[in-house]
């Protein structure tokens, strides 16, 4: 499949017109940004990891009958997808307190939920991605609003699969955060992607963060941290 024009670029991936005017490529960049852009870094080999655990995941979650754009892994950093028309809100779902939820809340830490949180945020870098509701997601028409009770559902069954795989593994899958659009069908898909960049994976025995948090925060080393998750779900 032939890349032809771009068509979007974003902070870590860029979009491109295919002959196919149903399909786009993805391109993953090496570029690493936090807090809505404002730390930005260029780490030489993010792409191709991200591509390829997003790439694991989409697969994964397409066998168990959950709709993605995913089609499949082009190159180290390309995937192919469906041209979607994506929503401008963000689906997070969290297992266990942490990141914006521990600091809006005053919830310690890693503090396990009775159940899993499912939120929903404006995607709006400018506006900080504030937190809205239905009616919200309506006034502003962020996504057609008959889709959301289809998207928490859906997001939940991602939710069990992910967090039954990572736990299989050794891994505690805090939370992440999804995208969703419509496909050239008109069906409701999973879109953008999910990587240790749109997730938060610990480490069981040692606590160890895993994630993006650790480009945010200082952490550790990001590649060696995400090398860790996809050795983990590929063996
Ligand atoms: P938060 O705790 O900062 O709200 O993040 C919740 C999850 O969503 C976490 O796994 C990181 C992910 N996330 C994104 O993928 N993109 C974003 O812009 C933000 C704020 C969070
Ligand atoms: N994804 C957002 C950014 O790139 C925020 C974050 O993940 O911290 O700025």
């Amino acid at each position: 499949m032939k890349k032809l024009k771009k068509l979007y670029e974003g902070k870590a991936k860029i979009v491109y017109q295919t002959e196919d005017p149903s399909k786009v490529i993805l391109e993953f960049k090496d570029e690493a940004s936090a807090f809505d852009g404002i730390k930005r870094a260029s780490i030489k080999g993010k792409g191709a990891l991200n591509n390829e655990i997003s790439s694991l995941i989409f697969q994964i979650l397409n066998a168990k009958g959950i709709k993605t754009h995913f089609i499949r892994k082009l190159s180290e950093k390309e995937m192919l997808v469906w041209k979607a028309d994506r929503f401008n809100v963000e689906v997070v779902v969290r297992n266990l307190s942490a990141g914006s939820f521990a600091k809006r809340y005053g919830v310690k830490e890693g503090t396990p939920f009775k159940k899993p949180l499912v939120e929903f945020f404006y995607k709006n870098d400018e506006l900080h991605d504030p937190m809205v509701c239905q009616d919200h997601v309506e006034l502003l028409g962020l996504a057609p609003v008959e889709f959301l009770p289809h998207m928490k559902e859906t997001a939940l069954k991602v939710n069990s699969v992910l967090k039954d795989l990572l736990e299989g593994k050794g891994l505690i899958l805090v939370d992440f955060k999804l995208e969703f659009g419509t496909l050239p069908d008109g069906s409701l898909a999973v879109v953008d992607e999910i990587s240790p960049d749109s997730m938060r994976v610990w480490d069981k025995e040692t606590g160890e963060k895993l994630d993006k948090d650790r480009f945010r925060f200082d952490l550790g080393d990001l590649l060696e941290g995400y090398k860790k998750i996809l050795d983990r779900i590929s063996t």
